[in-house]
């Protein structure tokens, strides 16, 4: 079957429910029935303060754009969140290195930074970037110029738990007795948040500190348009969260956008986007298992400008967070693939979201 045939035969209904019997694949309905349109927020399964923030931000008039950066602000400064901001867990020298993008629908512009280093809220420099330069995404030492220049204050970011951390990893990695049966935390979360309010104006923004461990200056899809965010403000909002090594080599974001823009629902969008990446990681043996499958984490979120909202990762027992405007809470997200037991993903079990 053909990757266009193959998409058009999950769009109907016999085709799902016959990927679902042979698959473990699940489709759910996008809203509930009579739902009325926006405002709605979605995020990833650790947004769910960020949701709640962002609706408050949207009952009170704010812009999408300002609801989802003060929801995702909430993660960035919490220590306890080691997947983004303040916290985080850093790459392999021990230094905390951040990305985010931000969209913004009625104006279709956008702001990105990554790789930057000793700020703790990278959505709001990425949203200057946006504002303020004719650029859309700066990285490094040019990022953190560009924050310090626009009066944010550098701070380490690396706190007495993610040091404690990088000191463990770094001591299995070189074989020492003292962390043998200690299980070092690894995460390629992130947060993603989405937005419409009551007049269909979109946004949405994603923020990470990124694959734990990485090397220094590793980039994930997180700050690049197309692939860990895309808001398209006549059609709806994407983002995702988990490797992103895999989501930049398909730019799923911007996939799952058009895919609703050609009529598929959000969550049938995403679904649609993880097959895609699911038949490029067969591809890639250091991305895929013993039969093909990826053995790693990946999620994507779907908002469209009616208010109709899915989200979808790899493998069953992912939740993401939903305000539809009458309540907050988590859903389950649909998933190609039951998880095997005893199997476990690349660099260890990733938090969803
Ligand atoms: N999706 C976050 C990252 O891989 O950096």
């Amino acid at each position: 079957m053909t990757a266009l045939s193959r998409r058009d035969f999950l769009r109907t209904g016999a085709g799902a429910a016959a990927l679902a019997a042979g698959s473990g694949l699940k489709l759910r309905a996008a809203t509930a029935p009579g739902s009325p349109p926006g405002p709605r927020v979605v995020a990833s399964g650790n947004g769910l303060k960020a949701t709640a923030k962002a609706m408050d931000v949207l009952r009170a008039g704010g812009a999408p754009l300002d609801a989802v950066i003060a929801g995702v602000n909430i993660v960035e400064d919490d220590p306890d969140d080691m997947s983004v901001g303040y916290g985080g867990l850093p790459n392999e020298d021990g230094v905390v290195e951040l990305d985010a993008s931000v969209m913004d629908g009625p104006t279709h512009s956008a702001g990105a930074v990554a790789a930057l280093r000793n700020i703790r809220n990278p959505s709001k420099v990425a949203r200057l970037v946006m504002e303020r330069t004719p650029h859309v995404l700066l990285v490094g030492e040019g990022a953190l110029k560009f924050a310090k220049a626009q009066g944010f204050e550098e701070e380490d970011l690396l706190t007495e738990k993610s040091r404690e951390a990088w000191m463990l990893w770094k001591e299995k990695k070189s074989g020492a007795p003292e962390a043998e049966g200690r299980e070092v935390p690894t995460t390629h979360g992130t947060i993603n948040c989405i937005a419409v309010d009551a007049a269909g104006r979109l946004a949405g923004v994603t923020t990470t500190s990124g694959l734990s461990w990485k090397l220094a200056g590793r980039v994930g899809d997180s700050p690049v348009i197309g692939a860990g965010l895309y808001v398209d403000n006549d059609i709806g909002a994407a983002g995702s969260t988990g490797l992103g090594e895999a989501n930049l080599l398909t730019c799923a974001s911007f996939r799952i956008v058009e895919a609703m823009g050609r009529g598929a629902g959000p969550e049938q969008a995403c679904l649609e986007a993880l097959e895609a990446v699911a038949a490029k990681v067969r591809l890639i043996p250091r991305l895929r298992d013993a039969d093909g499958r990826p053995n790693f984490g990946l999620e994507f979120y779907a908002l469209s400008k009616k208010g109709e909202f899915g989200a979808a990762g790899f493998f069953e027992g992912g939740r993401y967070a939903v305000h539809d405007g009458v309540e907050n809470r988590h859903r389950d997200a649909a998933y190609l693939f039951k998880r095997r037991p005893g199997r476990r993903r690349a660099g260890g079990e990733p938090r969803p979201g």
